[in-house]
């Protein structure tokens, strides 16, 4: 337990612009000062220049992406493959957020397929899973998470301590409705289960906890043994926030 550091991500999101990104990480570059958790910023990747540009000369803020091509390279329209992310200093890349899942059909095999492009880059995966209200309703919640970390790990081996996982339940994401620590603990334990059978390194991995994580919350979140830290949506883009929340994960 006491070996993880945590890590405190935000996920703008598709929020921001010029200016406002300047100003928030001016923000965050002042308040963050020597934080004893691993801190990141994931923007909107047209911006990853720019924060690759505001973020020089610290150590403190790391930089992410939001999400990361299943390809190598080629004819994918749209796409931005992981080489091209370390090419701007990109540190972490969330992969398999509910959003893309919801919105985009990303499947269990595409995300476990990202979780290794990230991975042959040298980037950390942030691999999302969580479950829905209708799942957690019929009483599927473990079910669910354990089905998508499965294909992560099948494709990934032992490749798999090197990621980090969060735990997000969508009906908390957004919503103001946070799991209760105890909630998301147990999921959190299930997680750290499944990773023991697929690696003797699963104590290093940290399983972040996602979903109206905010100032007021994140203590006692982050107080739980398996809770590793934060993917932080909302309350990201507020600096008072999101420091508070870094200074929670102390
Ligand atoms: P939220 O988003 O903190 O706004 O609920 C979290 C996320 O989607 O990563």
């Amino acid at each position: 337990m006491s070996e993880r550091r945590k890590l405190v991500a935000g996920n703008w999101k598709m929020n921001g612009g010029l200016a406002a990104n300047q100003a928030l990480v001016q923000a965050l570059r002042g308040g963050v000062g020597q934080p004893v958790c691993d801190v990141a910023v994931c923007p909107p990747p047209v911006y990853l220049a720019q924060l690759q540009q505001l973020l020089a000369g610290q150590a403190a803020i790391a930089l992410g992406a939001q999400d990361v091509s299943q390809h190598e390279g080629g004819a994918f329209t749209g796409d931005v493959s992981a080489a091209m992310l370390k090419d701007f200093g990109v540190r972490y890349a969330i992969v398999g957020h509910s959003e893309r899942r919801q919105y985009q059909g990303e499947t269990d095999l595409q995300v476990a397929t990202k979780v290794k492009r990230a991975l042959a880059a040298g980037i950390t995966p942030i691999v999302c899973v969580g479950e829905t209200l209708s799942e957690r309703e019929q009483g599927l919640t473990e079910f669910i998470v354990r089905r998508q970390l499965s294909a992560v790990i099948q494709l990934n081996g032992p490749c798999i301590s090197e990621i980090v996982v969060a735990y997000e339940p969508v009906w908390a994401i957004g919503t103001g409705k946070t799991a209760t620590p105890t909630e998301a603990q147990a999921v959190h334990a299930v997680l750290r289960t499944q990773l023991r059978a697929a690696t003797e390194q699963a104590d290093r991995v940290r399983i972040l906890y996602g979903g109206s994580m905010n100032a007021a919350n994140a203590a006692e979140l982050l107080a739980q043994p398996d809770i590793d830290g934060g993917l932080i949506g909302g309350a990201a883009l507020k600096a008072p926030d999101f420091l508070t929340i870094v200074a929670a994960a102390a």
